[in-house]
């Protein structure tokens, strides 16, 4: 039989080595053909497929696809709809004529609701097709997972960009605010990353903002007015997720009329931008508003290598679970020890993951709620260790790109 994969959710820069996992392990299980879908399950509807053993038979297909940021294969925020049978026949149908045994989708909790309703579906209509999901996500926020494929690289993008940033915020003798604005919505995992900036070379971020606090403008400018008494220039990371106490985004607060996509979350942005004004007109000090958006998951030339060998990993074990007969099932790492660092993929159920959250524990902030405690470190240190480094042509990385 043959199998197919997909990818679906805001990318990260390891989701392609999760493609080269379960492609690889495809190979070596002998799955007959191997085909990926366009734009997740959405291009899945419409067809919309590639022969894989075709897209990657050049020798260093591989190599440059785990060093690839972005999906491969494209993605989409598409949910499969609760009641409407006639999606899903059509859906089984498709699988039906391509004689589709195993299925693997790369993605976050929104993506593992496609896994738990196909899967769901299989059960009901009495399919032999096996549905596996593979964690990604820099949100870091899939519940029965240790971490996320994806948060590793992210972090040591975020750990490294506030590093190089506390260096550039300190160049001028004079009161200054550098605001950086981390993605990862209601979770504030990758926020806290910026925490791990600080060393003996770096003074590390002033404040860290999480969404798992209510924000408190007032008590923000209080702060950083404190802080500039002996630090004149500031820089202070803070999640696009942050919420004032009546729940509004902060980004929200300004005239921002924001858009949602399939699942019902807010395109978040603007948070930065938003506390810059409010620390300029309050305060009167020069402010600067770094929006690191998609560069922060899209940056593989600082991927962890941690990160991409777990990645790759989790795919086949994905296939190992579906040729061992399981399926509803998403792979899960499991730390076994932090010193030194191991972490194992198991598979676990997926009724336990789709649609749920992971926040940050709150024990893990400190008392002021602006630094992050030690067991955050020991938490996300061992995550962004090591590199692999680009294939450099011309000076700039070389990335594998699918052809139409
Ligand atoms: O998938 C996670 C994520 O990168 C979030 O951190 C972010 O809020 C969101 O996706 C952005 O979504 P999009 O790529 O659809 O703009």
């Amino acid at each position: 039989m043959n199998a197919i994969i997909g990818q679906s959710g805001g990318p990260t820069s390891v989701i392609n080595a999760s493609l080269a996992g379960v492609f690889g392990a495809c190979r070596t299980h002998g799955a007959e053909k191997v085909y990926g879908m366009r734009h997740g399950v959405q291009g899945l509807l419409k067809e919309d497929l590639v022969d894989l053993s075709a897209a990657l038979s050049a020798p260093d297909a591989l190599d440059l696809l785990r060093r690839t940021p972005a999906t491969f294969l494209g993605s989409c925020r598409y949910k499969l709809p609760k009641d409407d049978d006639a999606v899903y026949e059509s859906l089984f149908d498709i699988l039906k004529k391509y004689d589709i045994g195993y299925f693997f989708y790369i993605g976050g909790n929104d993506s593992m609701d496609t896994i738990l309703k196909l899967s769901d579906y299989a059960a009901k209509i009495g399919s032999p097709i096996r549905f596996i999901g593979v964690p990604k996500t820099i949100d870091n926020d899939l519940t029965e997972t240790d971490h996320t494929p994806g948060f590793g690289s992210a972090a040591k993008y975020i750990g490294t960009s506030i590093k190089e940033l506390v260096r550039d915020s300190t160049i001028y003798d004079l009161k200054s605010v550098t605001i950086v604005e981390i993605m990862g919505r209601n979770a504030g995992w990758l926020t806290a990353a910026a925490a791990l900036a600080k060393d003996e070379d770096c003074e590390g971020a002033a404040m860290i903002c999480l969404p798992e606090v209510p924000f408190d403008p007032e008590r923000f400018v209080a702060h950083v007015e404190k802080l500039q008494q002996s630090t004149p220039s500031l820089v202070i990371a803070v999640s696009e997720g942050i919420r004032a106490a009546d729940g509004r985004y902060v980004c929200e607060l300004g005239d921002n009329s924001l858009l949602v996509d399939a699942f019902g979350h807010k395109y978040l942005g603007g948070t930065a931008r938003y506390l810059c004004s409010l620390l300029s007109a309050k305060l009167g000090v020069k402010t600067r508003a770094v929006e690191l958006s998609t560069l922060q998951r899209c940056a593989s030339h600082t991927a962890s290598l941690t990160d991409i060998t777990e990645a790759e990993a989790a795919g086949a074990a994905a296939v190992k679970a579906a040729y061992n007969g399981q399926t509803g099932m998403m792979i899960a790492l499991k730390r076994v020890s932090s010193d030194p660092y191991r972490c194992e993929s198991v598979p676990c159920d997926i009724h336990q993951i789709a649609n749920l959250e992971k926040t940050v524990p709150l024990a893990w902030i400190d008392a002021e709620n602006y630094q992050m405690r030690e067991p955050f470190f020991d938490y996300a240190r061992p995550l962004i260790l090591d590199e692999l480094p680009p294939v450099y042509v011309r000076g700039l990385p070389r990335h594998l790109r699918l052809k139409d």
